[in-house]
């Protein structure tokens, strides 16, 4: 279903999970698909947008019709997100972003050593990427988070909300593995930070994002 209800906006979407080399060879990472990310750039392209979409590590095939910048870790991913936001008037960050990463990258692949049964990770404590785009954020601007629980959803997702100075969250229960992480299916409440409040039923990514986009286009006042 081809439309224009967001002809002439720039929007930019994150998808897919960040990695954190730990040596040449190891990484810290989660089991984001990219899917979830994907279909909200298309969902957008198809209502005439036009999109940026920047994918951490996702092997699906390059959408048509939108710009990709392909990023690794937390630290790219915010490098692009500095760049291109300034040039758009909605932010969907819809990516699995590491919290923590390792506080060194060893230049050598770490030894398995006889005399050692247990090594430790150091690990610190990435920049929240989102709450430093809010700081940024005109008037003219859209920013929508996700949030990704496991436990009192809505109590985190309304917290996240907050912190991070978002106009919309959508949250979703990833403890749950018929949806969420890598599904073609998933359920999402969508909270914004003007009262509404809409749950879907378990569906594709497709209609969620498309859904997304209905809320989008009502509550983003240029
Ligand atoms: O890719 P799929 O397999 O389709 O799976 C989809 C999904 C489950 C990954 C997706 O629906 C989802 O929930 N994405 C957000 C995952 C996440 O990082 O959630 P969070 O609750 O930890 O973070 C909250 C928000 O802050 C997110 O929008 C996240 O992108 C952002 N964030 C997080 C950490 C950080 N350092 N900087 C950030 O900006």
């Amino acid at each position: 279903s081809d439309g224009n209800k967001l002809k002439d906006l720039n929007f930019l979407v994150t998808a897919g999970g960040t990695r954190e080399q730990i040596d040449p060879v190891r990484f810290i990472s989660n089991r984001s698909s990219g899917k979830m990310g994907y279909a909200i750039a298309k969902a957008a392209r198809d209502q005439g947008a036009n999109v940026t979409l920047i994918s951490a590590n996702s092997s699906l095939p390059d959408p048509r019709g939108m710009k990709i910048i392909k990023v690794n870790s937390v630290d790219e991913l915010q490098t692009e997100i500095l760049t291109e936001f300034k040039k758009n008037n909605v932010l969907v960050m819809a990516a699995a972003v590491s919290d923590f990463k390792p506080k060194k990258i060893a230049k050598q692949k770490i030894k398995k050593l006889d005399d050692e049964n247990s090594i430790s990770l150091v690990l610190e404590k990435t920049t929240d990427i989102l709450k430093e785009i809010s700081k940024l954020k005109k008037n003219n601007q859209y920013v929508v988070g996700f949030a990704a629980e496991t436990q009192s959803p809505e109590k985190n997702a309304k917290i996240k909300l907050k912190k991070k100075n978002l106009d919309l969250i959508v949250l979703n229960d990833v403890s749950n593995p018929k949806i969420g992480f890598n599904s073609d299916l998933n359920q999402v409440t969508f909270i914004s930070n003007n009262g509404i409040k809409k749950t879907t039923e378990v569906e594709t990514k497709d209609k969620i994002a498309t859904e997304l986009m209905d809320i989008i286009v009502t509550n983003f006042k240029d």
